[in-house]
């Protein structure tokens, strides 16, 4: 016999449903507001929105709809007796500014991914994946809005004095290089800081790599250069000391044989620091993480069908802990502890690290970057929709 419904379990989760939606529509705006400077211009200072248009230069009756949308969803505050728009304080850090703690930039990722919706949902029919190629060149873009801010901010302090004696080692002089470096900010953001040091970061990317080169020259660096380089091809020599990775291993069409030949390039005392999503490989362990189902979403919408486009492993985006220390183990580094990085906690990454000491000495970090510390699936609009729900459901 069919239980009747309950109503108000109906009613809550359609709420919740469409509250999906209305921050996937919301993500977008927030990339708008980022990319046309209305952020910064709330932030500095309140105003109607003829006031703001002005200020913004943008045009008043987009920028009133883009207020209203942005007041209702809660990210703004608006006061009806003066028409005046306001960006809270602790909201301006999450939304503006030079921090790492501003998650605009991230916000074009969205509608970024969606553009490839059509190809992702044929290869659930045909199998096989999206390639990289269909992502770029927006990828790239993304990719380099996502991680800038955050090298900037925690890469030299935050990052790497994890890896007792780095800092001072880099500071003398070693050989280090980034794998899947996509613009190669990581490269040239330590190049400047340790001009004793030599850099070169590899990807995949022609394009990438074009952007990597153009910033090194502008930076004036004559110690960082990249290569267009299947990481799979990493060279045994030269060896470098210490070799990085962010973000850059579960995508990858054959993630064991690149995480070989980084044990194989690394110098016997060389350190490996792989920064990689906080997941555990089991999905019933990630069942109460809020920020899993990004991390899944982003690996059926990008990170797991770039590889399986090209036959390959498909790790995905929350291959997690356990997968990454046995392939650790079996590319040949044989002991691996876990980390936080400091700080973590008042940034808006969350960074335990995994050390792992190699047969020759070779140590390798992997450091578990996880998703903004904010609950991106909390449906922010739908949760005012309380009557009109009711009726519909
Ligand atoms: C998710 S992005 C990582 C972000 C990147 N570290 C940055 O700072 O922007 C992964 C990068 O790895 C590169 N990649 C993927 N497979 C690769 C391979 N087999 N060899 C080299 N690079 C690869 C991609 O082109 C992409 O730039």
């Amino acid at each position: 016999m069919n239980q009747p419904l309950d109503k108000k379990k109906v009613q809550e989760f359609a709420r919740k449903v469409f509250g999906l939606y209305t921050s996937g529509i919301l993500a977008m705006l927030v990339e708008i507001g980022h990319k046309t400077g209305l952020f910064e211009t709330l932030a500095q200072g309140p105003g109607t929105s003829e006031e703001l248009a002005a200020r913004a230069g943008l045009h008043e009756r987009y920028v009133r709809e883009w207020l209203a949308a942005m007041a209702t969803g809660g990210l703004i505050e608006y006061d009806a007796a003066t028409r005046v728009f306001s960006l809270p304080p602790e909201h301006a850090v999450c939304l503006t500014g030079t921090s790492s703690r501003n998650l605009a930039p991230s916000s074009q990722v969205v509608a970024m991914l969606a553009k490839r919706l059509p190809q992702v949902t044929e290869c659930f029919r045909r199998g096989g994946g999206v390639p990289y190629d269909a992502y770029r060149p927006d990828f790239t873009e993304a990719m380099d809005a996502s991680w800038r801010l955050l090298y900037d901010g925690l890469l030299i302090r935050g990052f790497l004095p994890k890896v007792a004696g780095l800092p001072e080692r880099l500071k003398a002089g070693i050989r280090v290089a980034d794998i899947g470096c996509g613009t190669g900010h990581a490269i040239n953001v330590m190049a400047r800081e340790y001009p004793q040091s030599t850099f070169v970061g590899y990807d995949l990317s022609a394009e990438a790599i074009a952007r990597a080169r153009a910033e090194a020259q502008g930076m004036g660096l004559t110690n960082a250069r990249f290569e267009v380089l299947d990481a799979t091809q990493l060279p045994e020599e030269p060896k470098f000391d210490f070799i990085t990775s962010f973000d850059a291993i579960h995508d990858q069409r054959d993630p064991a044989t690149t995480l070989r030949r980084i044990a194989a390039a690394l110098a016997p005392d060389g350190v490996y620091m792989m920064v990689e999503p906080k997941a555990s490989s089991r999905l019933e362990d990630n069942l109460g993480n809020p920020f899993a189902p990004y991390m899944y979403g982003m690996s059926v919408l990008h990170c797991m069908t770039v590889s399986l486009a090209e036959g390959g492993a498909g790790l995905g985006t929350a291959w997690g802990e356990q997968l990454a220390r046995q392939m650790l183990h079996a590319a040949g580094f044989t002991s691996i502890e876990v980390v936080d990085a400091p700080g973590a906690a008042k940034q808006h990454l969350h960074l335990p690290q995994v050390r792992a000491r190699g047969g020759r000495n070779q140590t390798c970090q992997l450091v578990r970057r996880a998703i903004p510390r904010y609950d991106v699936l909390v449906p922010v609009g739908g949760l005012h929709r309380r009557k009109r729900d009711a009726h519909h459901a």
